[in-house]
């Protein structure tokens, strides 16, 4: 077994919008699991920062509450994890706020030991992005060992991408900048490189003379949450298919990088990116195709419709699914069609990859009426049940021709006894130690960005139907169109937890 992992050095993390459920939900258990393991250096400190008032006891109160399910395994280190929590409030386009930062920022160093690391984290919404980053710049925050951490959504179209990247690259270099897709912290997604490029066996093979097609699917039991406002203004298409679903893509499609470093992983991510064939042909339904779930049942709960969700104007036409079948202009994938898919409430949470191979080219078994054999697929199983399975065909004992496809499955659970780790954990250390492999660089934001440009202008200009579906579904007639016109069918979504 070969395992490297290398604690990050005196780090100050300063969170911008930390009394938000961001920072309770993931970052500070994130933080406080890699304090535990001893990845993080004894001299670290976060300073939330908000417009709320609170003094540094409520904010270590508030990260106690954070932490609380896992504390009780590290008691004496979740009481050292919460003396390291600070708070400071203001209003973020006061210069007056940022003034006070500074100094407060210098007397943690001083008190933490900390030098030079800093992050800055911006968790706030994001017409706040450009507001902070050059406040930032104008009052002599950043120095060039500073890094900057921003979550999602990048931009809300190309051109606010374009302008986003233009405005940080005023204040900090590119080798400075973090942008988060936290799908690229999962195991299983790091798993796609390792999986194609740490086998001999797998990439002779990953390409249109074997593979027939290539479904991706992240299905979401779940609804918008208390996100009314957020969802509503962004939808299916720039929630999840501008960045998940076409990062797990560009991962599966990619060229073998040279090595793991993160230009050079990042450099063949972003030419796979470039070669999908822009979407904008007629027709459009045979390419993409938008949904929006009604009322129905999941888990034989019965749960409301989109518009009917708190918060949702009645007039919404924002689209809670999308399905889109992508073509890529290159010598390996010319002709196999990846079909892609998003979509809240539906039938199971299911996020995969299948990989359908082609048929065997000959059936030597046609006197037994086998004339079409069914084909090996491949299934990245990428959450939840983690794992990978392989179907093939193979005899049944008995009769002299039988035959039954069988699946050989191996599930991250049954064979490493530890939980999965949480990929705000994975992509935390990462910034802090400088590795920018899994955050996304600008000219992959804003070609995914480019990509969109097209569907995004074609919505605004004519009536492109938005189709409804039931909570709970699979899936719906449209949606099923746009795969079985070409003769293939959706993979079912939640299979693989009732196996
Ligand atoms: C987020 C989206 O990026 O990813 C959410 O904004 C979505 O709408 C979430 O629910 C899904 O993440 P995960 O890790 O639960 O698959």
């Amino acid at each position: 077994m070969v395992c490297v992992e290398q604690p990050a050095g005196p780090t100050g993390l300063i969170v911008f919008g930390a009394s938000g459920d961001l920072t309770s939900g993931k970052l500070l258990p994130s933080l406080f699991d890699l304090y535990r393991r001893e990845l993080i250096s004894e001299n670290f400190y976060i300073l939330g920062c908000g417009r709320t008032e609170m003094s540094d006891e409520q904010f270590s109160q508030f990260a106690a509450e954070a932490i609380e399910k896992d504390a009780g395994k590290a008691a004496d280190h979740a009481k050292k994890f919460t003396q390291k929590c600070h708070f400071i409030n203001g209003d973020y386009d006061d210069a007056a706020f940022y003034e006070k930062l500074k100094n407060r920022i210098e007397e943690l160093n001083r008190q933490h030991k900390v030098e030079s690391n800093l992050i800055f984290y911006l968790s706030v919404p994001p017409f706040l992005y450009p507001v902070v980053v050059a406040q930032l710049g104008a009052g002599g925050l950043v120095s060039p060992e500073s890094k900057l951490v921003v979550e999602k959504p990048f931009g809300h179209d190309l051109q606010s991408a374009q302008q986003l990247n233009e405005i940080i690259s005023r204040t900090f270099r590119e080798s400075q900048v973090y942008r988060i897709d936290h799908y690229l912290g999962k195991e299983t997604v790091q798993n796609i490189l390792m999986f194609r490029f740490a086998n001999a066996i797998f990439e002779p093979i990953w390409n249109r003379n074997y593979i027939d097609h290539i479904q991706i699917t992240i299905a979401e039991s779940s609804g918008i949450g208390h996100r009314a406002g957020y969802y509503d203004e962004n939808g299916a298409l720039r929630d999840m298919f501008q960045n998940h679903v076409l990062q797990m893509l560009a991962l599966v499609a990619m060229e073998p990088p040279t090595s793991f470093e993160a230009d050079r992983v990042r450099d063949e991510k972003i030419k796979l990116l470039r070669a999908i064939r822009p979407i904008g042909f007629e027709p459009w339904s045979a390419q993409i195709v938008k949904g929006r779930y009604t009322a129905g049942q999941i888990d034989g709960k019965d749960v409301c419709g989109y518009l009917q969700e708190k918060g949702i104007p009645a007039d919404s036409q924002t689209e809670t699914y999308i399905a889109a079948k992508l073509l890529i202009d290159n010598w390996r994938w010319r002709g196999v069609p990846f079909y892609v898919r998003s979509g809240k409430r539906l039938a199971a949470k299911d996020t995969e990859i299948v990989i359908t191979f082609r048929h065997v080219p000959h059936s030597m078994f046609l006197s037994a009426g086998l004339e079409e054999l069914p084909p090996n697929i491949l299934t990245l199983q990428i959450q939840p049940q983690e794992g990978i399975s392989l179907q093939f065909q193979a005899k049944q004992p008995g009769s002299k021709i039988c035959m039954s496809t069988l699946d050989m499955r191996f599930n991250y659970a049954d064979v490493f006894a530890v939980q999965m780790p949480e990929a705000y954990s994975r992509l935390l250390l990462d910034a802090m130690l400088g590795d920018q492999t899994l955050f996304n660089r600008y000219d992959s934001v804003e070609t995914a960005w480019k990509l969109l440009a097209p569907v995004l202008q074609k919505w605004q200009d004519s009536d492109i139907p938005l189709y409804e579906y039931p909570a709970g579904a699979q899936s719906f007639a449209a949606a099923d169109n746009l795969i079985e016109s070409d003769g293939r069918k959706w993979q079912p979504i939640g299979i693989s937890q009732q196996k």
